[in-house]
This record gives structure tokens, C-alpha cells and sequence, in this order.
């Protein structure tokens, strides 16, 4: 028989990290619910053509798409990303603006697998749509700030940048063109590819030989249209009365070709590999315009939940919850006994368990413990007889006798005596 295992760039996600994951997006979503997002769930495939729109000349779109066509013989793809979704919702439902959603869920890009880059990964993030105003910029990268802070992260640095208006940014990309084009020969065989597709992204490269080149380049800011530089100079200052810090950086071009004005990145300082950007996003004004909608200018932010957690990793924070059951029925007389006990303890919300196929007393007290439970309810012959219960601490190895009908408040009290 075949074995079959994930295929590269997936995983299986098994407890405690599954149980840290979810608790990742229930802290997401207190603090996206606290500003008035409410939660949107969309499709994990859609038409390609709402992803073209990311940018014919990214890689998102050029290489690492899971396109296919269907059955009804239609172009789908699985998401790389959701903004684009979002902005299709809003188009397909024309919700009153402002429109504020959040989201969590897992995106596809056909990456060269490594850690803190999958194919199937997971983000977070939020989108507003139909507000121009500086002010919402800072309030959304504030709240990924306010995520970062409660997960316990310290070492995050944010690196804001304006790409101006489509106009600004066509005319700082021509003049890139120009000089890229005039310094080619310094530029590494990759830069000169990418120069012949989209002369922004060259800005990105990290390779050595690009550097010196990258560093002469025309710089964005002489490109800002004066509406374009007064937005920019107003999210600088609403950060600042925020308390955010914040460093410009003028490279900052991003992978998806949909940004206009702010556009913003966070970097864990505690990564060191080549995944250290753990979220980012910013402006797509022209977006809901290219997928059939009325101009509307958006707003928003994604950040990677897997290398996020790399990043709690690196930091010592955030921790797994603890999912393990609160109590372990013992049950030496066949199991009915532990049926009605757990029921009743379930039912009271107290987490319980028990062990199966009739085991020994030995095995059973070995699975308590292994179960992770503070408490043990044994239940023998002798206790049946009785109509008793023995209650054992697991950690202490005390034990009392209680009556059958006692069970949840005396384990309700062992418990908080316990602190747990
Ligand atoms: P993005 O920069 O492509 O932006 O992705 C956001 C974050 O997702 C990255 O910073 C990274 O943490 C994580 N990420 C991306 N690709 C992978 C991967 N292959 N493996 C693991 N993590 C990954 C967007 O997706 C935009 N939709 C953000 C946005 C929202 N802009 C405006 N609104």
C-alpha cells in the first residue's frame, strides 16, 4: 500500500500548534472586533481574473498561481491573497462604506518551499474600503501594531513608504526605467530580467551586486504629487501622535503592483533567515475600479500567521495554549460508570476523558497521566458498591472518597484550590 505524506510546502498542523493557531485568530479578531471590523469569510478559489489584477508582471501572478480550469471548463484559481476577493465582494454586494472586514484563512502560492515559506500558508488581515482619509491609515497600521503587542512580540519594526498616485507612481517607474536601463550592465542577471518586467521591483532585490546601483536610484519622494506627499506627511503625523514608531523607507515597493500612496511592512528583528517580513500592506485606490466597481479608494493589511508564530518562536511569547482536560475517569467495573460521570462533568463545563476497551488499572492511571488532567475520579467495584467516588490529585497524589452525586462540586473546588 502507498503511504502517502503532505505534499512540499504543506503541513499537518497537530495540537498544541493547531490549538495555538486558533488561539492566534481569536486574538486577531478581539482586536479587529474592538475598531468595528466585522469578519468575512471568502471564497478559497475565485475567477483568475480577480487575482490578474495583483499585477501581470508579479510573481504571485506570473509563477506561483494555482490556476486551473474546472470542470464546467471555467479559469479558477486558489487565492494567493484575499484583498482581492474583498474587493470583488464589494463589488458583487455593494455594502454601505465604510466597509470594515477582517479575515483569517489560508492562501496558495506556488513558492519554493522553506521555513516560514509554504505554498499553503495563513494570514490575518483587515480591509477597509471607501475612505481616503490619512487618518484610517494610521488607525489600521495601528492595529497591527496592537495585534503584535498582544501576542507579546517586541522586536517588530515598521517601515512605511508613500508609491504615490497611479500617475506618480507610472513616472517614478519610467524614470526607474531610464536609469536601471542606463546602469544595466551593473545590475545581476535576475535585476535585469525583472528591470525588462517591472522596473519597481528591482528595488527589492537583496543581491550584493545590485546594491550600489539600487542606492544611486531616483527616490519616490520627488515623484509624490502634492495631494499624494500632504497624505503621506498626514499618516507620519497621526502615527507619531499614536505613538507608533515608524521608519521611512523609500525602497519599500512591495510584491503586489496594486498599491497606490501608503504601503507599510513589518520585520521581525528576532528572524534572521530571508522570511523576516511578517506582514505588511497599504493602499489599492484604483483596485475596486479594476474589478468593475465604482472608484473607491481601500485600505488594508495582511500578516503571515506562520511566520508570525516563527517570530513568537524566536521571542519566547505566545505559547500554545493548554489543552489538555481538566479531569480523567477511571473506571475498573466495564466503563459505563466513566460514560455517566464524563457526561456529567461535560455537561457542568468540565473537561473530562477517560480510557476505552475495558483496560486495566494500571493502563488507565498511565493514560491520566499522560492525559495531561490534574485530576483522576476512580470509580471500582468497591466505590460502585458504595455509591462513592475516589478523587485523586494528579499532581500531589492525594486522595479523598466522595459521594457519587458530589462529583462536580468537588471537583469544581479541588480545581480552584488548585488554581486551574
Ligand atoms: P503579502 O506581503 O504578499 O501581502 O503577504 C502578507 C504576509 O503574508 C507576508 O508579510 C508574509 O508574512 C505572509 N506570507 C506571504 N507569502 C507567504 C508564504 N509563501 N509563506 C508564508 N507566509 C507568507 C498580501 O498578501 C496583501 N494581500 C496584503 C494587503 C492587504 N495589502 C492590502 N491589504
Amino acid at each position: 500500500m502507498t503511504a502517502f505524506s503532505t505534499s512540499p510546502g504543506t503541513r499537518d498542523i497537530l495540537a498544541p500548534d493547531s490549538e495555538r493557531w486558533r488561539a492566534f485568530q481569536n486574538v486577531f479578531a478581539e482586536v479587529a472586533l474592538a475598531s468595528g471590523y466585522r469578519y468575512i469569510i471568502p471564497p478559497m478559489f475565485e475567477d483568475l481574473g480577480v487575482f490578474l489584477r495583483l499585477g501581470e508582471a508579479t510573481d504571485v501572478v506570473t509563477k506561483e498561481m494555482y490556476d486551473f480550469e474546472d470542470k464546467g471548463g471555467r479559469r479558477i484559481a486558489l487565492r494567493p491573497e484575499q484583498t482581492a476577493s474583498v474587493c470583488r465582494a464589494f463589488v458583487e454586494h455593494r455594502p454601505v462604506t465604510p466597509w470594515k472586514v477582517w479575515y483569517a484563512g489560508p492562501n496558495f502560492r506556488y513558492e519554493k518551499p522553506q521555513q516560514g515559506r509554504y505554498r499553503q500558508f495563513d494570514q490575518v488581515g483587515v480591509e477597509v474600503l471607501g475612505v481616503d482619509d490619512p487618518h484610517l491609515d494610521a488607525e489600521v497600521i495601528a492595529l497591527a501594531d496592537e495585534f503584535y503587542r498582544r501576542l507579546g512580540l517586541r522586536k517588530v519594526e515598521l517601515a512605511i513608504n508613500s508609491l504615490g498616485d497611479a500617475g506618480d507612481r507610472q513616472r517614478y517607474a519610467d524614470a526607474l526605467q531610464a536609469y536601471f536601463t542606463a546602469h544595466k550592465a551593473s545590475l545581476s542577471a535576475e535585476s535585469q530580467t525583472t528591470l525588462a518586467k517591472n522596473p519597481l521591483r528591482v528595488l527589492d532585490s537583496k543581491r550584493k551586486e545590485d546594491q550600489s546601483v539600487i542606492a544611486g536610484a531616483p527616490k519616490i519622494e520627488e515623484f509624490l504629487s502634492p495631494a499624494a506627499s500632504e497624505h503621506f506627511a498626514e499618516v507620519k503625523r497621526s502615527l507619531t501622535g499614536l505613538g507608533v514608531s515608524f521608519t521611512v523607507n523609500e525602497r519599500l515597493v512591495r510584491g503586489l503592483d496594486y498599491y497606490r500612496r501608503t504601503t507599510f511592512e513589518f520585520v521581525s528583528t528576532a528572524l534572521t533567515a530571508a522570511h523576516t517580513a511578517i506582514g505588511g500592506g497599504g493602499r489599492y485606490d484604483g483596485l475596486v475600479e479594476e474589478l468593475g466597481g465604482p472608484a473607491t479608494p481601500g485600505i488594508g493589511f495582511a500578516l503571515g500567521l506562520d511566520r508570525t508564530l516563527l517570530a513568537c518562536d524566536a521571542e519566547g511569547v505566545f505559547p500554545a495554549p493548554n489543552g489538555d482536560v481538566s479531569v480523567f475517569v477511571v473506571d475498573t467495573t466495564g466503563g459505563s460508570h466513566a460514560t455517566r460521570l464524563c457526561r456529567v462533568l461535560r455537561g457542568a463545563g468540565i473537561s473530562a476523558d477517560r480510557a476505552f476497551d475495558g483496560r486495566s488499572m494500571k493502563a488507565q492511571m498511565k493514560a491520566a497521566d499522560r492525559s495531561g488532567a490534574k485530576i483522576a475520579l476512580i470509580v471500582g467495584t468497591n466505590e460502585v458498591e458504595s455509591g462513592s467516588i475516589v478523587m485523586r490529585s494528579l499532581s500531589s497524589g492525594e486522595q479523598t472518597t466522595i459521594a457519587h452525586g458530589d462529583a462536580v462540586s468537588a471537583v469544581t473546588q479541588l480545581l480552584a484550590n488548585q488554581g486551574s
